[in-house]
């Protein structure tokens, strides 16, 4: 009693806030820095975009060793800064948590105690995610009116702060939830309660961070946690788990003694904010050629496979061609883990596959819901990745009554695309591989760190032969994409099915490319603009063109106006050498 006392004093609340909320000073300096830049007035608080970003640190922080420092924000305006520090031969994650004094600590362990009594949760509402949304709203609200009647005199934002910290405690991952925030993070892993947390950064590739879990029971904790919001479990008998967070970030859990240090978990982030093709032409990951023959190729209904090899970006490719797919098409996407990411308007049922209980039942395999799905009158399957024979067999199936499909597979070329689909364990019979019109192959130069398209080709069927036919390839050299040969079948396929000649299919790649390029130049890139372009092209293509050679972007553009800054031509956006 005596302590919460203390705290119903105004100096201690002033206190606890900047505790909580870092350091003021930071903020300012970091936004100045950033806001400068684009000749804006300098601001106080960080904007909602310059969250998550880079932002060089000021002269001052290189006597430090700081490379890098930037915000991460969370819900209730906590936002925590990050410092990338260099220390003697190791470059550091250096994460400011925000620590609360123990008369707080133990105000909110009250908090927590209550909440636990009127909070109650049934099972379907922890594996149900809209209804996970409900229950965090519930327990806001709950949070918020129990501090205040602890603390009549509290703030809004320091209630905020609270809240959330009660809300990381109870239904996330703790401290984690910070690191699950930063959008710089692929990767996060927390190898045992013995060492710090380890990160995978955009930039820096992995980092050691300045935290680690303190008990091994937490790490058990977390894993639990993960594993019932998913109607599973993690125990001694079962120490393993793959599991998805509300958020579609991916956690692996591996229990001590199978992880012989100690318990391990993985996460992968899942990207909030999707590669968009305007991003992709931005970072020359393709070029505008590409981009438009992969736009004609979904539009016309055409079959696409993209290959390449781990993490060169073949389902970032995928996606990326989604928002192409006109909205009256029903889509159906099959995945072992949800990674797609279509814009709202689409006609999009996805669906993941589920892996055993610890019986053994309840499994549902990718090839129960490719077979399935041609039961749901699809006009348009996604398959995450094509992997077994069964699978190749049902999607070319799928090919050749008439369905238009997107699949990924493993292969460093077209030519070895050929290959694998031919050979065992896939063994596809190579006549049938004329059904696919395009094979994109994506390619990842780590050292340099770049994705790009290596080959676009098609597959040309000779008797029992199928060949692969390159008709754009990548060069190291320069770093181009060049044209390598003619189409010997692409474009007459598109005659067959549309009825257009040569000469309009020139002009409708034509159009296309001039509204990427206006979108390119006006840095409209993200999912949901795509998807208004889109959706405009597809109801009423002469408006948009209309618009698109006036400039006029006000019709598409998530932007309140159209400013100078959008001007600019060729504007690197999201780009992954920034
Ligand atoms: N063109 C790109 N530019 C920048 N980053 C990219 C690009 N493509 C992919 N990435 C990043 O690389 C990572 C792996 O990409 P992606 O999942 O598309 O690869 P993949 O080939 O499908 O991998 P896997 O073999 O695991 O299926 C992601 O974190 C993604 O954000
Ligand atoms: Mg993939």
């Amino acid at each position: 009693m005596k302590k919460i006392k203390k705290i119903e004093r105004k100096e201690d609340i002033e206190t606890i806030k900047k505790a909580v909320a870092g350091n003021p000073e930071n903020k300012k300096l970091v936004n100045q820095d950033s806001l400068s830049k684009d000749n804006v007035k300098p601001k106080v608080l960080p904007e909602k975009k310059d969250i998550g970003k880079i932002v060089k640190g000021k002269k001052t922080d290189k006597s430090r060793n700081i490379l890098e420092s930037y915000f991460i924000k969370s819900e209730g305006n906590m936002d925590v800064s990050v410092k990338i520090r260099k220390k003697e031969t190791m470059i550091i994650y250096d994460l400011e948590i925000p620590k609360v004094d123990t008369a707080t600590e133990v105000l909110l362990e009250d908090v927590r105690n209550e909440l636990i009594s009127v909070t109650t949760v049934g099972m379907r509402e922890i594996v149900d995610p809209d209804a996970v949304e409900g229950i965090r709203k519930k327990f806001v609200e709950n949070a918020g009116a129990m501090l205040e009647k602890k603390i009549p005199t509290i703030e809004k934002d320091t209630k905020g702060v609270l809240v959330n910290k009660l809300m990381q405690d109870m239904l996330g991952l703790g401290e984690i939830e910070f690191l699950v925030n930063d959008s710089n993070l692929e990767e996060i892993v927390i190898p045992s309660a013995k060492e710090p947390i380890r990160v995978y950064h955009k930039k820096y590739g992995w980092l050691r961070t300045s935290f680690s879990i303190k008990k091994e029971d937490e790490i058990i904790n977390y894993s639990n946690i993960v594993a019932r919001r998913v109607g599973r479990q993690i125990t001694v008998l079962s120490p393993l788990l793959d599991a998805h967070l509300v958020s579609g970030d991916r956690v692996n859990a591996v229990l001590y003694p199978i992880s012989t240090k100690g318990n391990t978990l993985t996460i992968r982030r899942f990207a909030r904010d999707p590669y968009t093709i305007v991003d992709l032409v931005g970072n020359k990951t393709i070029d505008l050629n590409i981009a438009v023959l992969l736009w004609l190729a979904v539009e016309y209904e055409m079959n696409v496979i993209v290959s390449g090899g781990t993490a060169s970006g073949k389902t970032v490719i995928l996606n990326a061609m989604m928002p192409f797919i006109p909205p009256n098409h029903r889509i159906l996407s099959v995945e072992d883990t949800r990674e797609l990411m279509l814009p709202d308007f689409l006609y999009w049922t996805p669906l993941v596959t589920r892996s055993p209980n610890p019986e053994g039942k309840g499994a549902v395999t990718m090839l129960d819901l490719l077979v399935n799905s041609l039961r749901m009158r699809p006009d348009r399957i996604v398959l995450g990745e094509m992997r077994r024979k069964e699978e190749a067999m049902v999607m070319f199936e799928a090919m050749h009554t008439g369905h238009s499909v997107y699949a990924t597979m493993h292969a460093n070329s077209a030519a070895e695309t050929v290959n694998r689909l031919t050979n065992p364990p896939l063994s596809v019979p190579a006549n049938l591989l004329g059904a696919v019109n395009l094979n994109v192959v994506m390619f990842r130069d780590r050292r340099r760190g770049i994705r790009r398209v290596l080959q676009v080709g098609e597959f040309n069927v000779n008797g029992e032969r199928a060949d692969a036919n390159i008709i754009y390839r990548w060069v190291p050299e320069g770093d181009k994409i060049i044209k390598h040969g003619e189409t010997s079948k692409f474009f007459e396929d598109i005659s067959r099915n549309t009825g257009m000649t040569q000469v309009e299919i020139d002009k409708n790649l034509a159009d296309k490319k001039e509204i990427l390029s206006c979108l390119i130049k006006n840095k409209i890139r993200s999912l949901s603009e795509i998807g208004k372009v889109m959706n405009y092209y597809y109801s009423d293509k002469e408006l948009l063109l209309k618009n698109v050679r006036a400039n006029n972007i006000k019709l598409f553009s998530d932007k309140k106006e159209t400013t100078k800054e959008n001007k600019k031509t060729n504007v690197k956006v999201n780009s992954e050498e920034n």
